[in-house]
């Protein structure tokens, strides 16, 4: 096989595999939040809004889980179909007016406008469980390493 035809193969096999799985950097990730004035929003920073969306979907924006009662989490920040988003699976509060396959797009403008009403729905990222187990009181600085807005 020829180098040429070698890379545009393996380019090919990039790009299909970044349509299916879209895992975005974690400077790409800063930029859209900034983008979208999260930092400072309700008190909390980038390096705090990265840390959240890492522990939370690994910056995999397709990221769907399903729970144990039933209910699935959505998207970068792994937004709850029973609270906050409409899946027609199940009852959903719906509280963020948005279905949740929206939450799935890489642009992370619906998963960062319904992030913005949970955090400011009452105890900010607590509302968000590994936050509180792998973020909260940690230095969180470094996420930001190496980025500039
Ligand atoms: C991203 O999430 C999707 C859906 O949950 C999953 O199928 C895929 O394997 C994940 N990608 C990576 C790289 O983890």
């Amino acid at each position: 096989m020829t180098k040429a035809l070698f890379l545009s193969l393996a380019s090919c096999l990039l790009v299909v595999n970044q349509a299916k799985f879209p895992v975005l950097g974690r400077c790409e990730v800063a930029k859209l939040m900034s983008q979208e004035d999260l930092d400072g929003y309700e008190g909390y920073y980038l390096s705090d809004w990265l840390c959240l969306a890492f522990v939370e979907s690994g910056f995999n924006v397709s990221k769907i889980n399903e729970n144990a009662d039933g209910s699935f989490d959505y998207g970068i920040f792994q937004i709850n179909s029973h609270y906050w988003c409409n899946d027609y699976q199940s009852h959903s509060e719906n509280l963020c007016h948005v279905d949740c396959e929206e939450l799935l797009d890489a642009n992370l403008l619906s998963s960062i406008n319904c992030a913005k009403m949970i955090v400011s729905s009452g105890g900010g990222m607590n509302n968000w469980i590994k936050w509180k187990l792998h973020c909260l009181g940690r230095p969180l600085s470094y996420w930001m390493t190496g980025c500039h807005l």
